[in-house]
């Protein structure tokens, strides 16, 4: 009997079968030939592909057919601003900087505070709004190119949204959101009709240009459904198809499966936690894969498959040859569950500090970066 589990864009629970996952979507693995052909062109792979955590996609293939013609693809992301950015929002941005950097691509950011507003109970608009910016800074503070970046908040950017959202909403049934979503008839229309917006951006600057653009999406498989609408609808509109590459999540601190959720403060950390509140968090809240006592860790080892230090590390140690040592020292006995945590803390505070010294510094040139309508 296969474990249950639930991944859509507002909730994902139980443990994540991704395996499962590629084939119940409909997706693609990223497989070696995939990987091959993507190094051949970037020159080296990111740790993010060779260590799997980008493990499905769609159409990757085509997008290179497409860029061996000289046809270039520009790269389309996004964030719900419901509160601030957390570790995990980060792995596809970090990961869709060095596609920007590699591909010479460029960037079409989406802050949906209009979501947000249509999806929370609590959440006002202008509540939602400030977010959006407040989370464009860690956009920003990634090194994202100047130029070659635009950040819109929807509701900032209407104008031009709304007239391509419209085009999508009317070829959109609430039995597709229903059935897609798991939307109900208690859902309001605004829930319903809110794909529509996230779909835009898919499309946008083949509408803008005035010709098709291939267009790829970095993200987290919960976002999945979206734009599997998307490239439907938009391929009846006569543009592309966009293509997708997708991750796992971040685990909770709390772990070893599920989604780091910003609405759970102590299993998640924030790109604005102080590095020593961080240190606090992970050493009262990390899920361990330790044994029970130090002779029993020495004699039998850790499971660094299970404990969440080591799964972040995966996310957040670039160095390949650090990370296996960090892999075997910890299943041999010789690393014990506290100092694993102690080289996690060390990480993040090194990389906390750099983010939140560039997060300040965006504050200038946030509107080098932001569009409006
Ligand atoms: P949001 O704000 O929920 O998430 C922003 C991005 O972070 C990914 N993500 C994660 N990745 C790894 N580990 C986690 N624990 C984790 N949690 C979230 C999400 O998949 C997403 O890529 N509706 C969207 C905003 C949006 C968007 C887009 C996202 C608009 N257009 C295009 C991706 C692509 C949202 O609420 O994302």
């Amino acid at each position: 009997m296969p474990k249950e589990f639930t991944v859509t864009p507002w909730k994902v629970e139980g443990e994540v079968d991704y395996n499962r996952l590629i084939k119940d979507f409909g997706t693609e693995s990223v497989d070696e030939k995939l990987l091959q052909r993507i190094k051949k062109h970037t020159g080296e792979l990111h740790y993010m592909l060779k260590r799997k955590i980008f493990f499905s996609h769609r159409d990757f293939s085509w997008l290179l057919d497409e860029y061996e013609k000289g046809n270039k693809f520009y790269l389309y992301t996004g964030r719900g601003p419901s509160g601030n950015t957390h570790l995990g929002h980060l792995v596809p941005w970090i990961f869709t900087k060095w596609l920007q950097d590699k591909f010479d691509a460029e960037l079409w950011f989406q802050l949906t505070d209009d979501e947000k507003f249509m999806f929370s109970e609590k959440l006002e608009l202008s509540e939602t709004n400030r977010l959006a910016y407040e989370n464009a800074l860690d956009v920003i503070a990634l090194g994202f190119r100047k130029g070659k970046t635009k950040i819109f908040a929807d509701t900032d950017y209407a104008k031009t949204l709304y007239r391509q959202a419209i085009r999508v909403a009317k070829r959109l049934t609430v039995s597709t959101t229903k059935a897609v979503f798991g939307l109900t008839d208690s859902d309001s229309v605004g829930k319903h009709f809110f794909t529509s917006v996230q779909s835009v951006p898919a499309f946008l600057p083949s509408v803008l240009a005035g010709r098709n653009i291939p267009c790829l999406i970095p993200h987290a498989i919960d976002q999945d459904s979206h734009f599997r609408v998307t490239r439907d609808i938009v391929h009846k509109l006569g543009y592309y198809k966009p293509a997708a590459i997708h991750c796992v999540f971040l685990p909770p601190l709390t772990g070893p499966g599920g989604k780091m959720s910003a609405s759970v403060a102590e299993t998640a950390v924030y790109t604005t936690d102080a590095p020593e509140d961080v240190a606090k968090k992970i050493r009262k809240y990390a899920f361990s894969g330790g044994r029970d006592t130090i002779e029993e860790h020495r004699k039998k080892g850790g499971n660094p498959d299970i404990d969440v230090s080591y799964q972040w590390l995966r996310f957040f140690e670039e160095d390949d040859k650090k990370l296996e040592k960090i892999y075997h020292d910890y299943k041999g006995g010789k690393l014990l569950s506290g100092e694993l945590k102690e080289i996690l803390i060390e990480k993040l505070a090194k990389f906390l500090r750099k983010h939140q010294e560039n997060r300040e510094k965006a504050r200038k040139e946030l509107d080098k970066f932001v569009i409006k309508d």
